[in-house]
């Protein structure tokens, strides 16, 4: 039973080839990283055409690393939703025009579950478990009970957290993303700053971060002289914290103890550090994955892919892209 994974949902063009008898046959990812960097954040149009430029040739060179025959391919998974939408397109109607070309099934995946299921790549986690993800879009609690059976707990009310490292690098120059940038100078500087940690002290599951944004603006404004590093480290323990509190609450409330924290910010040494101690402390039986899977690829739409396939879950040829499906409806409608 082997996919091939497609992944465009956002500035990563992202192709693998998996098998779940043996494991990654290939994968391979583009960045557009140094496309989008001068605009500070991601441009949905440049990222449609990057896309568009980039797959074909990808997939050659997939196949030309692995020495894989494309025909060998039982189906097609793909990211149907949530991205942005001129991305989707160019990923979905790739992984339909193969899937068309080779006669096999289309399986389509939600993104938050890609990343959720990141860490079954490595070893797979009992159920239920708690799910924290945290992305450049996102950053959602889940309660996994099962596969496709996702229920919300909380999440951002305005900005994601990966959005809020963007945000901070841009304002002070440091291009796009800002997460590794800022996650490399915190390391060289001091928590001096007293920043805000919103809604820390909220009794629900939810995360605000765009307060602490404008407060890293006003301070910037403020300070005549300062260091980056400082600044940078300030921030990041004010984010490191929220997240982590909030982790701790959700699993206070749902008496689960098993955490599994995925995406782009979950590469953060920091944050990695903190869950670490505290989940060892309180016997939270804690899973992040590889860095190379914290942020988006398409070995994690594979794995997703298959569990669906599994389930014998396949979607129609006009099945169409959608910007924003809710991971719990996505669940229901489609295992
Ligand atoms: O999951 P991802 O690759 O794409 C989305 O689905 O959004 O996450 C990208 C986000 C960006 O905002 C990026 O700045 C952030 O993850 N990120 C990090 C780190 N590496 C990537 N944030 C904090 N520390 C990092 N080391
Ligand atoms: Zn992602």
């Amino acid at each position: 039973m082997i996919t091939l994974a497609v992944e465009t949902s956002c500035d990563e063009t992202a192709l693998a080839i998996y098998d779940p008898e043996k494991g990654p046959i290939g994968d391979i990812l583009l960045s557009q990283a140094k496309v989008h960097s001068p605009f500070g954040g991601v441009v949905p149009e440049l990222s449609a055409r990057e896309h568009t430029r980039n797959i074909l040739p990808l997939l050659d060179r997939l196949l030309e690393e692995t020495g894989f025959n494309l025909q060998n391919i039982d189906f097609v998974s793909f990211t149907l939703t949530p991205g942005l939408i001129l991305s989707l397109v160019v990923g979905v109607s790739f992984a339909k025009a193969i899937a068309y070309n080779l006669g096999v099934p289309l399986v389509p995946v939600h993104h938050l579950e890609g990343h959720i299921y990141s860490v079954f790549l490595e070893r797979e986690v009992g159920y239920p478990f708690l799910a924290l993800i945290v992305s450049g879009g996102h950053t959602d609690l889940f309660l996994v009970e099962g596969f496709g059976r996702y229920r919300f707990l909380g999440g951002t009310l305005d900005d994601a957290a990966g959005e809020s490292y963007d945000k901070v690098a841009k304002m002070l120059g440091l291009g796009y993303p800002g997460g590794p940038v800022i996650d490399k100078l915190a390391r060289e500087g001091k928590p001096i700053y007293d920043l805000p940690r919103p809604l820390i002290e909220s009794g629900d599951l939810n995360f605000s971060f765009s307060g602490l944004k404008t407060a890293v603006m006003n301070l910037i404004r403020k300070e005549k002289s300062y260091r980056v590093e400082d600044i940078a480290a300030s921030f990041q323990e004010a984010v490191v914290e929220v997240l982590v509190s909030k982790a701790l609450k959700a699993v206070e409330k749902t008496g689960v103890k098993r955490l599994v924290v995925v995406g782009g910010v979950s590469a953060n040494s920091r944050l990695r550090e903190v869950l670490r101690e505290v989940c060892e402390d309180k016997g939270i039986e804690l899973r992040i994955p590889h860095p190379k899977l914290s942020t988006d690829n398409a070995l994690m739409i594979a794995y997703a892919g298959v569990e669906r396939f599994k389930r014998g879950v396949t979607a129609p040829l006009d099945v169409n892209p959608e910007p924003n499906t809710p991971l719990e409806e996505f669940g229901r409608l489609w295992t």
